[in-house]
């Protein structure tokens, strides 16, 4: 019935040819009402499958490692952990926002292990840095999520001469795996989680990228190539692993109302905040597709796959499923890290 009235203001205005009449349907209690009734559809339907806080697995005696955890997705992943009574790492690039992180997970969590260790994912160095004291300090490492990233940065080249968020993204994330793999062997039954993104889908793999070389800079068009990155070298990573009980998957966490539009201009960011207002997931269950990915039980053993956000486990991209191009993909990433 319903339904009905709005098609016959719609033919009205548009056999009129009024463009007042068009704007008095935008403003029609009918709009308001579908636009309510979408949002709490998917309100209901965001909620995933799995519920984080009806899990009771419990952390105590693991230690985690979760990157740009001091805000976003990032923070509720940590704060998480640090509820289950898990030795949690923050691991971020900012002292101030770092330690606002670690106060306010250690004040709603009661967990008192919880520390900040600095490191900036988009220099080699500071992450072989970071991993050094990781491997001097800790006697084991049970789960790693590489959650930190950047989008809609432009061009820039970092002193080691990789683009920026190629760097942030990809290699610096890739080079801290796998700078820390040999304590994550050691403490095994061992997880890590990288966030990627359902984006991975626009990417393309074109190796003169890590240089900076024929990229386009328009919208989220570097970060999507990053992000396929991340499966591909996610699956090759979990195949060389195979046989030593550490596993790696990737996840897209959803759309999330987050800081990730910081470097995009205002007009944009405006419209995703009116959008995510009503759409969007907010960190706490931007979180969700990761925990169940470190810490279900329903996970465990689970290696080389992708998660969507409700948990599921879904396809990725052909690309990202291309094991001869990972291959490629993930001993050119070698040769970029290594020092030389
Ligand atoms: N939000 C979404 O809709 C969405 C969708 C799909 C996938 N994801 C993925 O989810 C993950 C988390 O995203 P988010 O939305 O929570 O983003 P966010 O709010 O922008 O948080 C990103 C985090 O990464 C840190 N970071 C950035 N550059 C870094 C560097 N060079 N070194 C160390 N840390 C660095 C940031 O630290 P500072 O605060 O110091 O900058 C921040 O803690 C990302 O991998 C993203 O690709 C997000």
């Amino acid at each position: 019935m319903a339904s009905q009235q709005g098609s016959k203001i719609l033919i009205d205005a548009l056999s009129s040819g009024n463009q007042m009449v068009l704007l008095d349907i935008l403003c029609h209690p009918l709009w308001a009402l579908s636009t309510a009734v979408l949002a709490l559809v998917v309100r209901l339907q965001r909620r995933g499958r799995w519920d984080p806080l009806a899990c009771t697995v419990r952390l105590n005696g693991k230690t985690a490692i979760v990157t740009g955890a001091n805000t976003g997705i990032g923070k509720f992943i940590a704060m998480d952990f640090a509820r289950r009574g898990a030795r949690v790492i923050l691991a971020c690039r900012s002292e101030a926002r770092g330690m606002g992180a670690l106060n306010e997970i250690r004040e709603k969590t009661g967990n008192s292990d919880v520390h900040l260790r600095l490191v900036d994912l988009s220099s080699l160095d500071s992450v072989r840095a970071f991993a050094q004291r990781i491997v001097e300090e800790e006697n084991a490492l049970h789960i790693l999520v590489n959650n930190a990233a950047v989008s809609g940065l432009p061009r820039q080249i970092t002193k080691e001469g990789f683009e920026m968020s190629f760097a942030t993204n990809h290699l610096g994330p890739f080079l801290l795996t796998n700078l820390l793999l040999d304590l994550m062997k050691r403490s095994a039954p061992a997880r890590i989680v990288t966030l990627s993104s359902v984006n991975h889908m626009k990417g393309q793999v074109d190796f003169s990228h890590f240089h900076g070389e024929n990229l386009t800079y328009h919208m989220d068009n570097v970060y999507n190539h990053t992000k396929l990155h991340n499966i591909i070298c996610t699956n090759e990573l979990a195949h060389r692993l195979e046989g030593t009980g550490v596993t790696a998957n990737s996840v897209h966490p959803g759309i999330v109302m987050t800081e990730v539009l910081r470097n995009y201009p205002f007009r944009i960011r405006f419209v995703f905040n009116i959008i995510g207002f009503f759409f969007f997931k907010s960190p706490e269950e931007g979180a969700v597709s990761s925990l169940y990915c470190a810490v279900a039980e329903e996970t465990e053993g689970i290696t080389g796959k992708y998660f969507d956000s409700d948990c599921s486990l879904v396809l990725p991209s052909a690309l990202a499923r291309d094991t001869a191009l990972a291959v490629k993909d993930f001993e050119l990433c070698e040769r970029l890290t290594s020092k030389l």
